[in-house]
C-alpha cells in the first residue's frame, strides 16, 4: 500500500497568505487513487483494507453515485444531505445488507443491527444507562481504570516498547466492567480482547461473496476462521447471563443500573415486551463490541498524533499539570486532541444504509435499494468542509472556533435517531485516561514501525501500535505531579 506521507505541507496558509511554521509531515493516510477501480480490484480493496477505494473525486465532490458491484451506490459528502438521510428522512433509510451481514454472526439482532420495534423497545430499553448523569457517575470508574493502566506502565522500564494499542484495548475493556458490566465479563480478559481483535479481524473483512450476494450457506473463509471466537462469546455469555439470574434471584442489587439488569428486565414500556434470550446475547456483544474497540482507537490514535506533534503534546501536558482532577470539564485542550483524533481517525469510518422507498437527496433522485454510504473517513477529510484537512490541527475544535464546524460535516459517532448511545460516555472516558498518559508518561514513535490505518469494522492501526514508554519523571517532564 502507497501511504500518504508528503514531507511537507503547503508553505502559506490558504486563507491569509501568511507564511506558515514549517509544515509537519502529515498523518499517515492511504493516497487518493486518481481513477475509480474496477470489479476484481474493488473486491480486493474492500476484503483487504476499504479505505484503498477513495479516489481524488471522493474527497473533492459533495455527491458521487454510480452502479457497481455494490449495486446502485451513493456517497455522500454533502451536510445537508447527510442531515436529510440520517435525520429528516431517517424513516427511510435502514442498515443495510452488507453492514448485516458483517456483524450478523455476533451482533445480528442487537441496538447496533435491529431495525423498528425491536430496535426502538431496546434503545428505551438501555437508555437510562447512558444519561449524561450516570456517565458522570460513572467518571470515578474510568478514572480507576485510568489508574489500573497507569500501574502497569509504571512497572515497565523506560524506554521499553510497549503496544499502545493493546494497552488501550485492555484499559476500555477494564472501564466496561467497572461501569456497565460490574458482574464481570464471564471469561480472562486478556482471552476478551484476542477474542474481539480476531471476530474484527476475520468477521469484519467484507467477503466478496457477502458483495456478490451468494447465499448464507457458501463458504466466508474469513468468517469460518471467526468460529472460535464466537465460541469463546458464547460461552462468556452464558456465564454473565447466569451470575446476573443469580444476582437477581437473591436480591443483590447494584446501587446503579447496569446493562445485564437493564437487558433482563427490559420489557418496553408501550407494548410490555420483553427481550428474548438472543436478543439478550446479541446486546452483550454489541456493547463489548461497540463500547471498547471503538474507544481504544481513539486513544490509540490520539496518543500516536501527540507523539508525532510535540508542540501539542506540551499544551496538554501542561493544561493536565495545571488542572489536578482528571475531570474533562477543565482539560479543553485534551478533548480537543480527542476531538482532531477521532475527525482524522473516526473509529467508525463508513455509515452505510439502504432506501427503503424512492427518495431525493440534494438533486439526485434514489431508488428503493440504493445503497448511501456517508463516511466520516472522507467527510472529515473533505477539501470543501476543512481547511487543511489531512493535517493535525486540534485548535479547530478549541472554542472559538469549534462553532465554526457544520454540525453534519462531523459524525465520528454518527447522528439522528441511531446516533451512537455510548457518545457522551466515549468522549468522558477517552478524556479521562489521555489525560491519565499525559500527566506521568509520553510516547515515542517505535522506529521502525510504519503505521497505517486499516478499516476492519473498526479503524484501527494495522499491526498494532507499538510505542516508546518515557516516564515524564524520569525524563524532565515539566511540573510532573503524582
Ligand atoms: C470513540 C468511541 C465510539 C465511536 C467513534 C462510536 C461510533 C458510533 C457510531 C458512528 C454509531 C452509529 C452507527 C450508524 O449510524 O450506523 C454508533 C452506534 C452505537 N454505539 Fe458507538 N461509538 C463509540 C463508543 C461507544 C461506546 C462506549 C458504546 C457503549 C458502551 C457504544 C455503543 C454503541 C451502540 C450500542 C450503537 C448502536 C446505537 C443504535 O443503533 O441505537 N459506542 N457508535
Amino acid at each position: 500500500m502507497v501511504l500518504h506521507m508528503p514531507p511537507r505541507g503547503r508553505e502559506r496558509d490558504r486563507a491569509s497568505g501568511v507564511p506558515r511554521r514549517p509544515a509537519q509531515p502529515l498523518p499517515p493516510a492511504p493516497t487518493p487513487r486518481e481513477r475509480p477501480l474496477g470489479t476484481i480490484g474493488l473486491l480486493w480493496a474492500l476484503r483487504t483494507n476499504p479505505l484503498l477505494t477513495w479516489t481524488r473525486a471522493h474527497y473533492r465532490e459533495p455527491i458521487l453515485s454510480g452502479r457497481s458491484v455494490l449495486g446502485d451506490l451513493v456517497i455522500v459528502s454533502e451536510p445537508s444531505a447527510i442531515r436529510h438521510v440520517l435525520v429528516d428522512n431517517a424513516a427511510n433509510y435502514r442498515k443495510d445488507d452488507l453492514q448485516l451481514r458483517l456483524l450478523g454472526p455476533g451482533l445480528g439482532g442487537g441496538l447496533l443491527t435491529a431495525e423498528g420495534d425491536v430496535w426502538r423497545a431496546q434503545r428505551r430499553a438501555l437508555a437510562p444507562l447512558f444519561t449524561p448523569r450516570l456517565t458522570e457517575r460513572f467518571r470515578p470508574a474510568m478514572q480507576a481504570s485510568a489508574e489500573w493502566l497507569a500501574e502497569r506502565l509504571r512497572r515497565q522500564r523506560d524506554g521499553r516498547r510497549i503496544d499502545m494499542a493493546g494497552e488501550f484495548s485492555r484499559a476500555t475493556l477494564d472501564v466496561l466492567e467497572r461501569t456497565i458490566f460490574p458482574q464481570g465479563l464471564g471469561g480472562e480478559p486478556t482471552k476478551f480482547i484476542e477474542a474481539v481483535t480476531r471476530y474484527f479481524d476475520t468477521a469484519g473483512r467484507i467477503e466478496p461473496f457477502d458483495i456478490l450476494g451468494l447465499p448464507d450457506w457458501a463458504p466466508r473463509f474469513g468468517r469460518n476462521r471467526a468460529a472460535p471466537a464466537l465460541a469463546f462469546f458464547g460461552e462468556a455469555v452464558e456465564a454473565m447471563i447466569e451470575t446476573a439470574r443469580r444476582n437477581a434471584a437473591s436480591g443483590a442489587t447494584a446501587n446503579a443500573p447496569d446493562l445485564m439488569s437493564l437487558l433482563l428486565a427490559a420489557a418496553d414500556p408501550e407494548t410490555g415486551r420483553g427481550l428474548g434470550d438472543a436478543e439478550v446475547r446479541a446486546n452483550i456483544l454489541t456493547f463489548i463490541g461497540a463500547g471498547h474497540e471503538t474507544t481504544a482507537n481513539a486513544l490509540t490514535w490520539a496518543t500516536y498524533l501527540l507523539a508525532t506533534h510535540p508542540e501539542w503534546r506540551e499544551r496538554a501536558e501542561a493544561e493536565v499539570d495545571a488542572a489536578g482532577a482528571l475531570d474533562p470539564e477543565h482539560l479543553p485542550i485534551v478533548r480537543a486532541i480527542v476531538d482532531e483524533a477521532l475527525r482524522l481517525y473516526p473509529p467508525a469510518a463508513s455509515l452505510s444504509r439502504e432506501a427503503i422507498g424512492p427518495d431525493r437527496v440534494a438533486d439526485l433522485r434514489i431508488r428503493p435499494g440504493a445503497r448511501v454510504v456517508i463516511s466520516p473517513w472522507l467527510l472529515h477529510r473533505h477539501e470543501r468542509l476543512w481547511r487543511d484537512p489531512g493535517a493535525f490541527d486540534p485548535g479547530r475544535f478549541l472554542p472559538g472556533r469549534r462553532e465554526e464546524i457544520d454540525r453534519f460535516a462531523y459524525l465520528p459517532f454518527g447522528a439522528g435517531p441511531r446516533i451512537c448511545i455510548g457518545a457522551g460516555f466515549a468522549l468522558q472516558e477517552a478524556v479521562v485516561i489521555l489525560a491519565a498518559m499525559l500527566r506521568e508518561f509520553r510516547f515515542d514513535p517505535a522506529p521502525g514501525h510504519v503505521v497505517e490505518p486499516i478499516q476492519r469494522v473498526t479503524l484501527r492501526p494495522k499491526n498494532g501500535m507499538p510505542m516508546i514508554l518515557r516516564k515524564r519523571q524520569a525524563s524532565g517532564g515539566a511540573g510532573f505531579f503524582s
